[in-house]
This record gives C-alpha cells, sequence and structure tokens, in this order.
C-alpha cells in the first residue's frame, strides 16, 4: 500500500515539488507520505500540500534556518489517527518529533531513531501497542528525552535503553510493561526523570541508583516491585520527587535517605514498610509533601517532622503509630493537610490543630479522647480556613461545640463513631459550604434543629444511631443538594414530612428504627434518583406511594410497620377496591419465598421414582429402574451399614447385575449410607438448590443424617463411556483439599449420571453477596479476606493437579460454616471428550463477565491462566459486593472496567461494598483490588499464576489483624 503511494506520488507529483535541492524533497517526500497514511479528521495537516515545496511553513513544522532542513515536527493533540510511518525516516535532520494527544495506533516503529539526528521524542498519549521493539535503542543516536507515556505498550522494557547515554528525561508511564527494571538503566548517568509509574513492572529495584547524579524526578508508583526500598538512594544528591507508592516494597527506610537534602515530595504510600520512622526526618527541610500512609509504620511520630518548615502535605494514615500527636508540628507552618487516621495514636484533642491555619485535619480511627473541643469563642481567623475536619471513630466525648459555625469553610465535618453527647449545636446552620455532616454513632439528643436549612449545601447528612427525637424538620427541603438522607435508629417521632419529596436528589434514604408515625407522602414516588428509601420498623401507616422507585422496593425496607397496607407488605388497603389476584403461572423456575408460598398448594412431595422421572423425562424406564437400584442399595447398606468403604480402594458400590447397561451403579467412595426415600425426598424441584453449566443441583439428607449436594449432569449426550468416566470420576475424588467441595460419590447409567457431592448449607458466595438484601450474614472485611485467600489456595491446589476449572463465578464457591470458601464444580470438563475453545465458551464456560477474553480467541491457547483471570473477577466482586455485570435501566456497568477506572482516578476506596464502609482495612483492601485487577489482565501472560496470587495475599493481610475480626 505505502508502496504503491509513493509510487503514485512519484508519478504524478508535479514537477516544481521536485526542486533542485534534493534534500529539501526528501523533507517533502517523507511528510508527505507521512500524511497520506493519516486520517485527519480536523483538518489540521491542511496546509500539508505536496504542491508546496517548502515545508518549513506547514502547521506542526519547523526547519533549520540555516540548512532549511526539517528539525521538527510538534503535532501534539491535532487528532490524527494511523500509524506512524516510514515516511518519517526519510527527514534526515529531524531533531523534535512530537506526537502526543493523538490517536496513534499499531506498534513502534523499530527504525524510527534511525536516522540518528533525533533527541527529543513524545509519543505519549496515543493508542500504541504491542512491545517496544528489542533493538529500539541501539540506534538512539543523540536521544535526550523519550516519552510513549498513557499507550497500551505491553512486553518488557528493552536493556538496549542503557545504550542511550545522553537520554535525560524518560517517561514510560501509564502502559501495561512489564518484566523488571533493566539494572543497565543506571547507567543514564545524564538521566534526570524518569517515569515508569503506572506499569506492571515487578521484581526488586536494583542497586546502582546512585550512579544517577543528576536525578531530579523518579517515580515507579503503580507497579508491582518487591522487596526492600534501594539502600543506595541517597547518592542521588538533587532529587526532588521520589513517588515509589503503591508497590509491594517491604522493610524499613533506609539510612542513606538522610542524603535527599533536596527533596521536595517525597511519596511511599501503600507499600508494607516497617519500623520507625527515624528522626533524621526532619533534615529533609524542602520537603513540601511527605505521603507514609497505608504502610506498617510504627513507634512514635518524631517531635523533628516539626522542623519541616516547608511542608504542606502530611500524610501518615493507616500505620500504626502510637503516642500523641507531637506538638511540634505546630512549627510546620505552612501545613494544609495533615492526615493522621488510621493509627493507634491517642491523647486531647490538640487546640493548636485549630490554629495553625489547616485546611484539611483527620484524626478518624484513633483513641483521642477529651471531653471539650479547643474552639474558643472568639474564633480567630486561622479557622477560617478549615474545609475538612474528621475526627471520626475516637473517643472524644462532651457536647459539640456551639461554635462551630464559626468554621465558616467547612465542607466535611465527621464526628461519626465518638461518645459525643447533647445536642446538634444550631451553628451548624451558619456552614454554608458543608456538603458531609456525619455525626452518626454518637450519643447525641435533642431534636434535629430546623436551622440546618442554613447549610444548603449539604449533599449527604448522617445522624444514625443516636438519641434524637422530635420531628424530622420540614425546613430540611431547602438542602435541595441532598442525596443521602440517614437518620435511623434514632428516636424521631411524627410523620414524614412531605417536605422531604421536594429534595429531588435523593439517592439513599433511611429513617428506619425510628419511631415515626402518619402515612408516607405519596408524592415520594416523585422521587426519581432513589435508590434505597429504608422506613423499616416505624409506626408508619396508610397506603405505600405508588409508582416509580415504590414499584420495586424490596419488603425489607417497609416491614415492621404493621399498620402500612400495599402490595409490597403483602396487606391489601382497606378503603383500597380490592385488585385481582394475578398468580404467576410460570411459577416453576421461580425460587423466590413468596411464589412457593403462593403455590403451596401445588406443591406436591415427589418421590424418589418421579425425581428421577422428571429428571430424565424421556426414559422414564430407565428411571424406574434405577429407583429400584438405589432402593436396593439402600437396603443393602442399613444391613452393612458399617462396612469401610476407602477411598484409595475406590470399591465400587455396585447393586447391579453387572452385564446389564440399564441398571444403574451407585458407588460412594466411604462407608456412607444411601438416600432416604422418605417424607422430604430427593431431586425433586423444591429441593434444587443451584443450575450450572453442567446440570442442576439438588439437596438431600443421606440416610444416616448427612446432608448431600447432588448433580444431575445434564450433558448427558457428551459424557464419556462408563469406563472412562468412572475413572475420571474417582480422579477428581481423590482431589481433596480444604477449599475445594469434595466428591463422595456417583450414580451411572448410560442415560443418567449423578455426582453426589458434600453439602454445605450456608449456600453460595453468589448467594451472601448478592441475595441477602436485609444484610443479616452480611460479610465483613475480615470472612471477605478469608474468602479471597481460601479461593486462591483451592485453585492453586486445583492447578497442581492439572486441573483447569474453566467456570469459576461466585455462584460456584460456597461458604462452610467457618467461613471457608469451597471451590465447587470443577473437573467436570473431564468428563467429556476433548471440546474445542466454541463448544466450551458456549457450552460450560458460559458465566458471563467471569470469561476470559482468550475464550472469544480461537488462536490461543487456554491454559489456567482463564481460571486467573475468574479469580481476579471473583476478587473485585468479593470486595465490591457488586456483580461482575449489572445492568442499570439502560446502561451495563463492567465491574473489572469500573474499578480500574476508579483506580486510575486513585478513588478506588470508593469501590469497596457500601456496607463495609468504615469497617475494612483499606492497606489490605486496595493491594486486594489491585491484586483483582491484575488477575483479570487481559492479556494471559499478565496475569500472576495462582500460587503467586497466593503469596501476594499472604503479604497483603496484615499480620495484626490475621486472626481477630475487624469491627
Ligand atoms: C482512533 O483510531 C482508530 C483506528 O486506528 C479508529 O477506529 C478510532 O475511531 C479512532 N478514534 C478517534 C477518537 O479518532
Ligand atoms: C485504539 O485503537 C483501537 C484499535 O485500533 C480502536 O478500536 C480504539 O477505538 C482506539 N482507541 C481510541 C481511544 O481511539
Ligand atoms: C509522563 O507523561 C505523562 C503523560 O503525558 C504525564 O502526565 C507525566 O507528568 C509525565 N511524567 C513526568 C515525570 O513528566
Ligand atoms: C415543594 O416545592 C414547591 C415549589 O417550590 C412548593 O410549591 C411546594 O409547596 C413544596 N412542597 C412541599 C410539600 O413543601
Amino acid at each position: 500500500m505505502m508502496h504503491f503511494l509513493l509510487f503514485l506520488l512519484f508519478l504524478f507529483a508535479p514537477a516544481t515539488v521536485l526542486s533542485d535541492d534534493p534534500a529539501f524533497n526528501d523533507d517533502v517526500l517523507g511528510l508527505i507520505v507521512f500524511k497520506a497514511g493519516l486520517q485527519d479528521p480536523k483538518g489540521k495537516l491542511s496546509t500539508w500540500n505536496e504542491d508546496d515545496n517548502n515545508p518549513c511553513k506547514w502547521a506542526g513544522v519547523k526547519c533549520d534556518p540555516t540548512t532549511n532542513r526539517v528539525s521538527a515536527i510538534v503535532l501534539d493533540g491535532f487528532s490524527l489517527s494511523g500509524h506512524i510511518d516510514r515516511g518519517l525516516l526519510r527527514l534526515q535532520s529531524l531533531q523534535i518529533l512530537s506526537l502526543s494527544k493523538n490517536n496513534f495506533s499499531g506498534s513502534i516503529n523499530s527504525d524510527l531513531l534511525r536516522p540518528g539526528s533525533l533527541q527529543v521524542l513524545d509519543l505519549s498519549e496515543n493508542n500504541l501497542s504491542g512491545s517496544i521493539p528489542e533493538g529500539f535503542f541501539r540506534q538512539c543516536g543523540s536521544l535526550r528525552s523519550v516519552s510513549f507515556a498513557k499507550n497500551k505498550l505491553t512486553g518488557k522494557i528493552p536493556d538496549s535503553l542503557s545504550s542511550c547515554t545522553l537520554l535525560v528525561t524518560v517517561n514510560f508511564s501509564s502502559n501495561q510493561l512489564n518484566g523488571n527494571l533493566p539494572s543497565g538503566i543506571w547507567f543514564l548517568r545524564q538521566l534526570q526523570s524518569l517515569d515508569l509509574s503506572n506499569n506492571l513492572l515487578e521484581g526488586e529495584v536494583p542497586e546502582g541508583i546512585e550512579n544517577l547524579y543528576d536525578l531530579k524526578e523518579l517515580n515507579l508508583q503503580r507497579n508491582r516491585f518487591i522487596g526492600r526500598l534501594p539502600g543506595d538512594i541517597g547518592g542521588c544528591m538533587f532529587l526532588k520527587s521520589l513517588d515509589l507508592s503503591d508497590n509491594f516494597l517491604f522493610g524499613t527506610i533506609p539510612e542513606s535517605m538522610q542524603g535527599l537534602n533536596s527533596c521536595t515530595s517525597l511519596n511511599l504510600h501503600g507499600n508494607s514498610l516497617t519500623g520507625a520512622v527515624p528522626d533524621w526526618i526532619g533534615e529533609l527541610k524542602n520537603l513540601e509533601m511527605l505521603d507514609l500512609s497505608a504502610n506498617r509504620f510504627s513507634g512514635l511520630i518524631p517531635k523533628s517532622i516539626g522542623n519541616l518548615n516547608s511542608l504542606n502535605k502530611l500524610n501518615l494514615s493507616r500505620n500504626h503509630f502510637t503516642g500523641n500527636l507531637p506538638e511540634s508540628i505546630v512549627t510546620c507552618v505552612k501545613l494544609l493537610a495533615l492526615d493522621i487516621s488510621q493509627n493507634q495514636l491517642e491523647g486531647r484533642l490538640p487546640s493548636w490543630i485549630f490554629r495553625m491555619g489547616l485546611r484539611s485535619v483527620s484524626l478518624s480511627g484513633n483513641s483521642f479522647n477529651s471531653s471539650n473541643y479547643p474552639l474558643s469563642t472568639s474564633t480567630p481567623e486561622s479557622y477560617h480556613g478549615l474545609q475538612v475536619l474528621d475526627l471520626s471513630s475516637n473517643a472524644f466525648s462532651g457536647e459539640l461545640p456551639s461554635n462551630i459555625g464559626g468554621l465558616s469553610s467547612l465542607q466535611v465535618l465527621n464526628m461519626s463513631a465518638n461518645n459525643n453527647s447533647g445536642p446538634i449545636p444550631v451553628g451548624i446552620g451558619d456552614l454554608k459550604s458543608l456538603y458531609i455532616l456525619d455525626l452518626s454513632d454518637n450519643k447525641l439528643n435533642g431534636s434535629i434543629p430546623p436551622e440546618l436549612e442554613g447549610a444548603f449545601s449539604l449533599s449527604e447528612l448522617r445522624l444514625q444511631n443516636n438519641f434524637l427525637s422530635g420531628e424530622i424538620p420540614a425546613q430540611i427541603e431547602k438542602c435541595s443538594s441532598l442525596t443521602t438522607l440517614i437518620l435511623s435508629h434514632n428516636k424521631l417521632t411524627s410523620s414524614i414530612p412531605a417536605a422531604i419529596a421536594n429534595l429531588t436528589n435523593l439517592q439513599y434514604v433511611d429513617l428506619s428504627w425510628n419511631e415515626l408515625s402518619g402515612s408516607l407522602p405519596k408524592n415520594l414516588s416523585n422521587l426519581s434518583h432513589l435508590i434505597f428509601f429504608n422506613v423499616s420498623y416505624n409506626q408508619l401507616q396508610g397506603e405505600l406511594p405508588v409508582g416509580g422507585f415504590f414499584n420495586i422496593i424490596s419488603p425489607s425496607s417497609v416491614t415492621g410497620n404493621p399498620s402500612l397496607c400495599g402490595s409490597v407488605v403483602n396487606h391489601s388497603c382497606p378503603s383500597v377496591h380490592p385488585k385481582p389476584i394475578v398468580l404467576n403461572t410460570n411459577s416453576s423456575y421461580s425460587n423466590s419465598n413468596s411464589s412457593s408460598q403462593n403455590h403451596g398448594h401445588k406443591k406436591i412431595i415427589l418421590s424418589i421414582s418421579s425425581l428421577i422421572a422428571i429428571g430424565a423425562a424421556a426414559i422414564i424406564t430407565v428411571g424406574v429402574v434405577a429407583i429400584t437400584v438405589l432402593n436396593a442399595h439402600v437396603r443393602h447398606s442399613m444391613s452393612r451399614s458399617a462396612a469401610p468403604f476407602t477411598l484409595s480402594g475406590g470399591e465400587d458400590y455396585s447393586c447391579s447385575p453387572a452385564n446389564d447397561p440399564n441398571y444403574g451403579k451407585l458407588v460412594m467412595f466411604s462407608g456412607e449410607a444411601g438416600f432416604d426415600d422418605g417424607a422430604n425426598n430427593l431431586l425433586n424441584k423444591e429441593s434444587i438448590i443451584g443450575r450450572g453449566g453442567f446440570g442442576i443441583v439438588y439437596h438431600t439428607v443421606l440416610r444416616d443424617g448427612h446432608s448431600v449436594a447432588i448433580k444431575k449432569l445434564t450433558v448427558s449426550g457428551l459424557i464419556k463411556s462408563q469406563e472412562d468416566f468412572e475413572r475420571e470420576v474417582k480422579n477428581l475424588a481423590t482431589i481433596k483439599h480444604q477449599n475445594l467441595v469434595g466428591l463422595k460419590g456417583y450414580y451411572w447409567t448410560s442415560s443418567l449420571q449423578l455426582l453426589i457431592y458434600e453439602y454445605l448449607s450456608r449456600g453460595s458466595l453468589h448467594k451472601l453477596l448478592h441475595e441477602d438484601e436485609n444484610g443479616r450474614n452480611m460479610l465483613s472485611w475480615r470472612q471477605r479476606f478469608k474468602i479471597i485467600l481460601g479461593m486462591a489456595k483451592g485453585l492453586v491446589h486445583l492447578h497442581q493437579k492439572n486441573i483447569i476449572h474453566y467456570n469459576l463465578k461466585s455462584a460456584n464457591i460456597l461458604i462452610d460454616c467457618s467461613g471457608e470458601p469451597k471451590i465447587g464444580d470443577f473437573g467436570l470438563v473431564r468428563l467429556l471428550p476433548v471440546l474445542d475453545h466454541c463448544v466450551l465458551s458456549s457450552k460450560i464456560q458460559s458465566a458471563l463477565g467471569y470469561m476470559a477474553p482468550e475464550f472469544a480467541c480461537r488462536t490461543v491457547k487456554i491454559t489456567e491462566k482463564c481460571d486467573v483471570y475468574g479469580f481476579g473477577i471473583l476478587v473485585l466482586e468479593v470486595v465490591t459486593g457488586k456483580r461482575p455485570v449489572e445492568y442499570m435501566e439502560d446502561d451495563v456497568v463492567v465491574l473489572c472496567d469500573m474499578v480500574r477506572g476508579a483506580l486510575e482516578e486513585g478513588r478506588v476506596e470508593q469501590c469497596v461494598d457500601r456496607m463495609l464502609v468504615g469497617n475494612f482495612a483499606a492497606e489490605e483492601a486496595i493491594p486486594v483490588v489491585k491484586l483483582g485487577l491484575i488477575c483479570a489482565s487481559q492479556v494471559p501472560s499478565n496475569r500472576p499464576d495462582m500460587a503467586e496470587a497466593v503469596s501476594i495475599l499472604e503479604l497483603i493481610q496484615c499480620p495484626s489483624e490475621g486472626q481477630e475480626e475487624l469491627e
């Protein structure tokens, strides 16, 4: 194609183009060829015209005034698409090539540096993919600056990079580069700025960085680096900015970092660093930003921090610091943001905190206690700047300061989970910028002051779990931005003001567990953004609003109000004429309680024979035979109930005449008794507990009282021969692990196959996460972590046995009574003849959202990495409590993309299940989310294997919190 274009150009170019200066023509030709391969939807290159033999005036082109040769092409943000073409190689004098912020795609041309004149190469913020060619940097000539940031590059950083010794800046940030950092990189002695952030780089940061004498900026954040901080980094005396955040680094802060005198920004957030913060930190006098949050630092906060008088942001949150906050911090005169939340600090609330002119203060999650808030009555100027004050989850007591209205810039006030008492100060109404007010979980009494209307910017109002009484003031209507209104667990009385229906932005409303009476305002149904509306356990009466959210409101949100009526509460309203009752005639597939109640009259207790008759409808005769055999087995096993059947022996317990293939064969791998043919019988619709790609699962009780789950395979037609089937099943039964569901036996006829598994009464992870509407069985963070780790261990075991699961999903993860997860449904593919991808993905791997992308691609070999993908999605599901794919009204939200987006925007904590807010260990949750995303990488080779995932999880797990329940 390109050759053809060149050919055309030569043929049809007017003679003027080919002027007497051949070098000049080369430049024109190169640029025109380059342009010919591009889409230029905005016509930015319209001045690039082959009739014009002077390219120096073309948009984005600059020439060297002495030679008139093209020296720079700068097309940043021109909206160009296409490939970066070889045409550029003709530009022999090109020094600067900057194509940033376009839509160039394809891989990087390995010869781009060949002309040898290039000094600056900026291809950042495009859509380039593939790996950086290994030999790319061998021709680097005079290259000083290279940026491939924000593309989709994969593969390793080529070793050849170390031969570009003139490089001053290197920026490969925000790609998917993996592998180790080539140690030769520290030979780039001119290097001043190295940005490799947001990749998948791994291994240790190699020694030798001290060679980079001129280094000013090093950014390795958000990779998978492991090991200690580089011990020689202090050799980089001119380093101004060091960011190693969000990796897996451990160990202490090395002594040598004392040498980083020029450093203005030091970010070690989100690693597993330990030990005390050294006193010499106070000598890094130029520090403006110090972030040591989300590590495992311990000991006292060093007093010397007070010497950092350029500091404007200090974040020590989520560590294990003890003692009080050193008063010396008051001398950090430029400090604007102080976050020491989630430590083990204690003592009184220092008054100087309010005198320093801080913008943001968080002391949340410590043990600070005092009974007065040191806000002096004459509000000094310095208060005015405070925007965020978070004192939540401490041991503060006493009354809230009445002069709080003096904090006139306050936007967020969180005093939740303390022991504050007394009334809500009316001064809150003076806080015109306040958008989050959280006073929940205290002992506040009195009523909600109507003056609250003055805080008209409020978006979230949380006052739950107090002793508030009186009515909900109608004036709240003035806070028209409210999205969240949580007043549950108080003693509020009287009726819900109709004015609430005017708060059109409301999404979450919880008024449950109060003493509210009267009826619900009808026009609440106009609130079009409602997601949650809970008024349960009050004394409300009358008819529920009809329409909008109230058509889909869950019964648990209105329960506990005996006088409420309406279809949701199953209690018809007396004044309304009776509506016809519509029965759902298609009830057979509905598992919900309500339908089984409604259709109780249809309930038939099916006998074992009918069950198999239903199961194998087409072959009733065989079914009946099978029954006979099962019953025979029951009798037989009763007579020898103690007979030891060992697994290794694999002794077949067969009651059938061995030579008749129509007779079924029941084999239990241990000495358990057979099916009980009694009252609550087998495999009828009532006992269905699940449906999967391979079949329907029923619950039944063995004669000896043991519960088992029975899977009736629905892939009958595909099953292998009896011999192969039995061999594979026996093989599967030998796979035992505490995180795998154990196979206990099987039943075989040529037309019906049952697999008998251990039964786990708590049900599936799916049920616990998504079907637990009233939150009664809410999984704590600690339980979730245990589930994630358990699943990972189960998969490691499977993979060691060379079994690929193919069909991971939360419905296949069962939880036992100690909260340990057990993976079910594995190995069943082995019962089928060898299938190709297509059949595999359509028949078996049917779980939408868990399916690894390689299933869609016939040429990629499916390996156990497809399970790693599924595991990654499960991790995200467990942490967020959301399904892998959620269908909204007219939108589809793909969990993995949503979380990845949130991670990129640094707000990943908001993805954690809302049920866990305030009750999870962020220093675990965030790395766990990251692990989930890595496991759910598009490219199989970017995913870790399961054993690595287990090691990472063990590293993430906070040792002190490993055992106890996080409350
Ligand atoms: C980017 O380029 C690709 C093809 O290379 C094209 O499909 C896509 O529409 C372009 N996107 C924009 C925003 O121009
Ligand atoms: C990136 O390239 C791919 C394939 O060429 C294309 O589908 C996608 O739309 C491009 N991305 C953007 C942001 O244009
Ligand atoms: C690297 O490039 C990205 C994207 O263009 C940019 O945001 C970032 O600031 C650059 N890094 C450095 C150190 O300049
Ligand atoms: C809601 O707002 C409208 C317009 O401001 C007003 O007329 C109406 O009285 C308000 N409704 C209630 C119940 O306060």
